[in-house]
């Protein structure tokens, strides 16, 4: 068995997913005509053409534009459905997903049209599939904290269907600690809570959003590894920090795959998870982020192992189910013959 064999294989989570970043530019094209939406593009090689970034906030502009096609539930369905038929063919059996809301009541899409069209993919996807799933919802960290509030507001109804609050857009003068109150409101009602951390901004953010967010996961968490101190705190909670290594090669944050901190992390103890972070954007799905750090960083069949098992650790399914998981990643290795 070759190492896309096993890799595909091998059961998996993904647990750092921008379901507004797995738009691909077809389904943009195709929307933008169901929706009657103009776009700046005149065909999808000139939507592939523009997928050029030197750092977060270029890759966030043209990601912001983009989501301005998605009007109705039934286009977050369809988004959703596309995004969990990739994931099923790359051997991905549960995923946590963000959406961004706040992006979307910008153009007058209300939460409900978001949320129902999403939730509907993700039965359909259990269903359909054996897929399970779970919502996170993210504040933008570009706006204020009081519009945090307003998001969480709308979204009381779904809190139910919700697992819990997460933190994106542009890190760098947006510190964790701008959203303190918000995220203990949200603890305060049973949510999980993740951030972005560490992408581009600095270990402070990192020690913020332990801190200050008091999260359960960091969203990326390279820049953790300039931090002596802040890398003992995470071995010794065992924080999973969901990695994303195409993001990183494409917004710059690694200067190319070689020099990705996978292979240091996994061997200080870190708990680290390979994501795809926004896949139509940065060139691959979650097996693709698997296949680009094996390679690049030549990592054994045992590391590949110990990632996707952290996925299903770091994940919000209960003790029991994760248990179940990690059984069946322990029957797949026993039963593959592996020749990397
Ligand atoms: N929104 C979508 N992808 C993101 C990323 N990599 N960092 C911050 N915000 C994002
Ligand atoms: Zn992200």
């Amino acid at each position: 068995m070759d190492l896309d064999a096993f890799v595909t294989g091998l059961p998996k989570a993904e647990l750092h997913l921008h379901i507004e970043g797995s738009l691909e530019p077809e389904l943009m094209f195709a929307l933008a005509r169901r929706n009657k939406v103009a776009l700046p593009y005149a065909s999808v090689e000139d939507i592939r053409a523009a997928y050029r970034f030197s750092n977060l906030q270029d890759f966030l502009d043209i990601y912001y534009a983009g989501a301005g096609v998605l009007r109705t539930e039934e286009d977050f369905h369809d988004l959703g459905a596309a995004y969990f038929r990739r994931l099923a063919a790359d051997g991905g059996r549960h995923a946590e997903i963000f959406f961004d809301p706040q992006t979307h009541a910008d153009r007058g899409v209300p939460f409900p049209t978001v949320a129902d069209g999403l939730l509907a993919a993700m039965a359909a996807a259990e269903r359909e599939l054996g897929v399970t799933s779970r919502l996170i919802l993210c504040f933008l960290r570009h706006l204020s904290e009081d519009e945090a509030f307003r998001t969480l507001a709308e979204a009381e109804p779904y809190l139910d269907r919700i697992a819990g609050v997460g933190l994106d857009s542009s890190e760098v003068g947006h510190p964790p600690g701008k959203f303190a109150r918000v995220f203990q409101a949200a603890g305060e009602r049973g949510l999980k809570r993740v951030a972005h951390a560490g992408e581009e901004g600095p270990p402070a953010y990192v020690w913020e959003a332990l801190d200050g967010l008091r999260v359960d996961r960091i969203d990326h968490g390279n820049r953790a590894l300039e931090d002596e101190a802040l890398v003992a705190r995470l071995v010794r909670d065992q924080i999973t920090l969901t990695v994303c290594p195409l993001s990183n090669l494409k917004l710059c944050v690694v200067e190319d795959m070689a020099a990705h901190p996978m292979r240091r992390m996994l061997d200080l103890g870190l708990r680290a998870t390979v994501n795809s972070d926004d896949p139509a954007y940065f060139g691959g799905y979650v097996k693709d982020n698997y296949l680009a750090v094996a390679s690049a960083l030549e990592l054994t069949a045992d590391d590949l192992v110990t990632l996707a098992r952290n996925s299903f650790k770091g994940s919000f399914l209960p003790p029991a189910e994760i248990d179940r998981r990690l059984a069946e990643i322990d029957r797949y290795v026993a039963g593959a013959v592996v020749t990397l």
